[in-house]
């Protein structure tokens, strides 16, 4: 994969190069590699209302897209503060820094749900990728409290920026940058941090894409202004994990 440049949306769209300082307090890498800005969009449940912070669920994965329309993420109430900032790098030696999640625990976290080793990723039909609570089991793992891709049993730690920890996938999974308005309790996305999959992903599912949301085209449109937000178990028919 190619290596990415710090790149900002404006209101078109358009990625265009931007300096990391012009984002304030969101500066994850000192050259803003692994980074990408996008327009901010609000998460809403499936009612269209605000996603809460205090309604959600913890340790239950949600699902909504971003920044594509047709790119899955996983929103995953943590059941531990989380304090630590991490670094984390890349199968190719690119190091970021992961902040953490939002909330005065900073234990929402959201990151993509498309695999870094072969792109498995939820879909209305099935999911081979899900999040294991901590009293879980799960065959790619010695505990719970991991994201699991039962594809080959690769597992990822989102209390470490979901840093793969056992299994084929060398990458962690991309995070997605959240926002939090506490005066007014919403959540936001507004980036991707991290190795991103969207490029393979769209060209290796293209016809099941295309399908689903009428051409491929219309698949890769950017998310605008807010974003569905359900549990796992809502979106897809089959939720299968070993
Ligand atoms: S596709 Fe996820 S472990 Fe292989």
């Amino acid at each position: 994969m190619q290596r990415r440049t710090f790149n900002k949306v404006l209101g078109s769209g358009l990625l265009v190069a931007a300096s990391p300082s012009l984002i304030k307090g969101l500066l994850f890498a000192n050259d803003g590699t692994l980074f990408a800005s996008y327009e901010r969009a609000l998460l809403v449940d499936e009612k269209g209302e605000p996603v809460r912070l205090g309604a959600l669920a913890t340790e239950v994965p949600y699902v909504f897209h971003y920044p594509h329309i047709a790119t899955p993420c996983f929103l995953i109430k943590l059941p531990e503060p989380l304090k630590q900032e991490v670094a984390l790098k890349s199968s190719s030696g690119e190091t970021y820094l992961w902040k953490g999640g939002v909330g005065k625990e900073k234990n929402v976290v959201a990151f993509s749900a498309i695999c870094s080793h072969a792109l498995t990723h939820p879909n209305p039909e099935d999911s081979f990728i899900t999040y294991v609570p901590k009293g879980g089991q799960t065959m790619a793992y010695d505990k719970g409290g991991v994201v699991v891709c039962s594809s080959h049993l690769s597992a990822f730690d989102p209390k470490q920026g979901a840093k793969s920890v056992a299994g084929e996938a060398k990458d962690p999974l991309a995070s997605i940058v959240l926002e939090y308005d506490e005066a007014n309790d919403k959540v936001y996305a507004s980036g991707v941090l991290g190795m991103e999959m969207f490029h393979q992903y769209f060209r290796i599912f293209r016809p099941q894409l295309a399908d689903r949301f009428q051409s491929a085209r219309k698949a890769r449109q950017l998310v605008k202004v807010s974003t569905a937000t359900v549990t796992l178990s809502a979106f897809t028919k089959e939720i299968i994990q070993y």
